[in-house]
């Protein structure tokens, strides 16, 4: 059995987060043991929803490369390259767009519901917007990738670029393309400091990578714990609360976790207290 080839990759609209870290990047630290891995810094893709913002998009490539070496993603054993520097990415893209139709395209579970949410008028959907699952199947498939780290949310994408990938082999009597699998995150989604929703740079409850101790510090600060523990010395609720959530994800020391439940469960521990002890 041919070894799998691992291709995944961000849209660098922002600095990442610890969202990314439990959500995609923990995993890709792994993988790179056991796999070739390539992981794409998706300027090209990023500006489909940035048109008027390529600075932004620019000044993020950067960055994400940062966060990528920050975390143990190590250049030595996984290929990280920039999308918009290989421009064969785009020429693929050209030949596969006549493999697949508008309303294929519009059909697209992820796109149609990214074109909801922002809103497009009517017509205002663009081209480039609506045909990035193609360009997507092109990153995957310039390197013969077969496994592809993803959310939920890019599943369809995968289903559309083997789609493009068959038709591909179909039409030219070739078999250049292998079947492509997702690999699916295991992770749950981590919530963000405001302990609601999922961490997102959109709605200011993230820890990026890059903050610095102090700043993590502020964030900490002001995480969300139990809204009815108003006196120390009352008892406190443990589950739901943010700060355990993460103290069960990030604190290998699991007997201390444990006296700091009971502790808390039992009343005494203050949330400052409780904070201080996570950095
Ligand atoms: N669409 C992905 C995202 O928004 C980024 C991405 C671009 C990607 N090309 C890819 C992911 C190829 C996996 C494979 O996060």
């Amino acid at each position: 059995m041919k070894q799998s080839i691992v291709l995944t990759g961000d849209r660098p609209s922002g600095p990442l987060h610890l969202g990314h870290y439990v959500g995609s990047l923990a995993a890709r630290v792994s993988l790179q043991e056991e796999y070739k891995q390539y992981i794409m810094i998706a300027d090209v893709q990023a500006l489909t929803d940035n048109v008027d913002n390529p600075a932004k998009v620019r000044a993020n490539v950067m960055e994400v490369a940062l966060d990528y070496l920050a975390v143990g993603i190590d250049p030595a054993k996984t290929t990280i390259f920039i999308q918009s520097l290989i421009p064969e990415i785009a020429e693929l893209t050209v030949f596969f767009l006549n493999l697949v139709t508008v309303s294929r395209l519009q059909r697209n579970p992820t796109v149609k519901s990214e074109i909801a949410h922002k809103k497009y008028e009517g017509e205002s959907v663009t081209a480039g917007f609506l045909a990035y699952p193609v360009s997507q199947a092109a990153d995957i498939l310039i390197v013969h990738g077969t496994l592809v780290p993803v959310g939920n949310d890019q599943l369809p994408m995968i289903e559309q670029a083997n789609e493009i990938a068959k038709t591909f082999n179909r039409t030219y009597g070739v078999t250049l393309f292998d079947h492509i699998e997702p690999l699916i995150s295991s992770s749950a989604r981590l919530p963000g400091i405001d302990g609601i929703h999922k961490m997102s740079k959109s709605l200011g409850n993230a820890i990026d990578l890059r903050d610095n101790a102090d700043i993590v510090a502020q964030k900490v600060m002001r995480m969300y714990t139990d809204p009815d523990h108003h006196h120390v010395h009352e008892p406190g609720r443990v589950e739901g609360n943010t700060v355990f959530t993460y103290l069960d994800l990030f604190d290998k020391d699991i007997n201390e976790v444990m006296h700091l439940k009971e502790w808390y469960q039992r009343g005494g521990l203050g949330d400052v207290v409780l904070k201080k002890t996570t950095y």
